[in-house]
């Protein structure tokens, strides 16, 4: 790891070059950060499980002809994925309301949304990733209309196949967010959808009980985090057998006393 050259450190991953021209290799922290990096933490494990659950999701979107920058994963905390130029907007995808959408307008967490909604927020931490529009996103130049025509595209196809995805295994997909990037081949590029998807990013509420499985039991203080994200794991298959002493971290940490 220290042998590769660092090309930048994130807030939950470090990238570094890759083994090939056109690759990089991400790594997942434990590190966790809410309300832009104003509380800090680390999340015993979650790198770990990010990484599985990430190439979990990228490697079934890729089988419904969702390209994405998913190459491998190489090992517990790595995965290989194509160099692109991150298009500077987080696009939050939302079925129910929660969050900000629920501060914004004075809504009750919980209720169904009579669709889906898209939002986009520009990607500058200084400036707290304001929620922009398309207007300013034409008009700043920060994609053009061809690439939003793709990525609303791709995120609505994104949303339908987790949605059902995370129902079959009793979760309810309230809301996440997406980051695409362009893959250049010359002078053309095309948008393809990259950074991770895993339970820092996406609000994932059981459906029986509404119990959080994300990264909201660390923003709010719930406690049991990391068993979230590993129940979430569980649930999609991605069972301990795989890798007992890390994926099963109740019994890592039983054995460690704890
Ligand atoms: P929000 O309700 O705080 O706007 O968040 C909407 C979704 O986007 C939620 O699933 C968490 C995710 N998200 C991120 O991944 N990164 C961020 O910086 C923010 C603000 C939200």
């Amino acid at each position: 790891m220290s042998r590769r050259r660092q090309i930048y450190e994130g807030k939950a991953k470090i990238l570094y070059e890759g083994p090939e021209p056109g690759t990089i290799i991400q790594y997942f922290k434990d590190d966790a950060t809410a309300f832009n990096a104003q509380k800090k933490g680390t999340i015993s494990g979650k790198g770990v499980l990010n990484n599985r659950i990430s190439e979990h999701l990228f490697t079934m979107l890729a089988t419904i002809g969702i390209p994405t920058h998913f190459i491998r994963r190489l090992n517990m905390r790595e995965q290989l994925v194509r160099q692109v130029e991150i298009v500077p907007i987080e696009v939050v995808v939302r079925n129910v309301v929660a969050g900000s959408l629920a501060k914004r307008f004075g809504m009750e967490e919980g209720t169904v949304l009579p669709r889906t909604i898209l939002e986009y927020y520009y990607k500058d931490d200084a400036l707290g990733d304001p929620l922009i529009t398309e207007e300013h996103i034409a008009a700043f130049g920060w994609a053009t209309q061809e690439e939003m025509h793709d990525i609303a595209d791709m995120a609505i196809r994104v949303n339908d196949f987790m949605a059902g995805l995370f129902a079959g295994v009793g979760i309810r997909l309230v809301d996440f967010k997406l980051e695409f990037g362009r893959l250049f081949d010359g002078d053309f590029s095309r948008i393809i959808l990259a950074d991770e998807i895993s339970p820092d990013g996406c609000r994932l509420w059981d459906m029986k009980s509404n119990e959080k499985l994300d990264k909201d039991r660390f923003r709010r203080d719930l406690g049991g985090e990391a068993e979230a994200y590993q129940e979430v794991a569980r649930r999609l298959g991605l069972t301990p057998e795989d890798e007992p002493e890390v994926l099963n971290l109740a019994e890592h940490r039983k054995t460690r006393g704890r």
